[in-house]
């Protein structure tokens, strides 16, 4: 399904098992500790976990563009880490990932999807904000200092599904 894509020539689709090392290059090019190609391997391997890509259409050999990788527990899931190549941003292409997520999350009849972000990563929390998720707790100290040596806070943000 399309969501007013500025770039309708790319789909969002379940991860192959050959998108398993370029998820992992561009986790660790986006997060301070990285996710081995054997981590991203299982996740596709666990029935409540769900690795979403978004490629060009008709394109199988090329890199993934970007990835969402939640999991659901019953009525609850959780965005476990969401990024795009820094040549693909302002696309709309994470907005499509997650809304993809929420369309088939609400299908399962989860009524909340959490998520934890930096409260520094205003990218993240403007895509959020935009997609009706609101702040509902705070976690002091959660990501290990960049460059600059200091911690900064988690957000939790939640949206409510129906
Ligand atoms: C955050 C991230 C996933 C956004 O990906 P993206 O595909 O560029 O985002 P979209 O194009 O779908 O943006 C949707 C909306 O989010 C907001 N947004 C996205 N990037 C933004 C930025 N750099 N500054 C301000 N707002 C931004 C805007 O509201 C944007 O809508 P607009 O372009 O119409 O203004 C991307 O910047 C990224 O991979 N960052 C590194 C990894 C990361 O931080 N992941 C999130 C961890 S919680």
């Amino acid at each position: 399904m399309m969501f007013g894509s500025k770039a309708p020539e790319f789909v969002v689709l379940q991860a192959q098992r050959s998108d398993v090392d370029r998820i992992a290059a561009l986790h660790g090019e986006n997060f301070a500790r990285g996710w081995s190609g054997h981590e991203i391997e299982t996740m596709l391997d666990r029935p409540e976990a769900t690795v979403l890509v978004i490629r060009r259409v008709g394109a199988p050999n090329e890199p993934i563009c970007g990835f969402n990788i939640y999991q659901q527990s019953l009525e609850e899931a959780e965005i476990l880490s969401i990024a795009v190549d820094t040549e693909y941003r302002r696309l709309g292409f994470a907005d499509r990932l997650v809304r993809f997520a929420i369309s088939a999350l609400q299908g399962d009849r989860v009524k909340a999807l959490f998520l934890e972000v930096d409260a520094k990563n205003h990218a993240a929390i403007g895509l959020y904000d935009r997609l009706g998720f609101r702040k509902v707790g705070e976690r002091p100290a959660y990501y290990q200092g960049g460059d600059e040596g200091e911690a900064a806070n988690a957000l939790v943000m939640r949206l409510t599904l129906d």
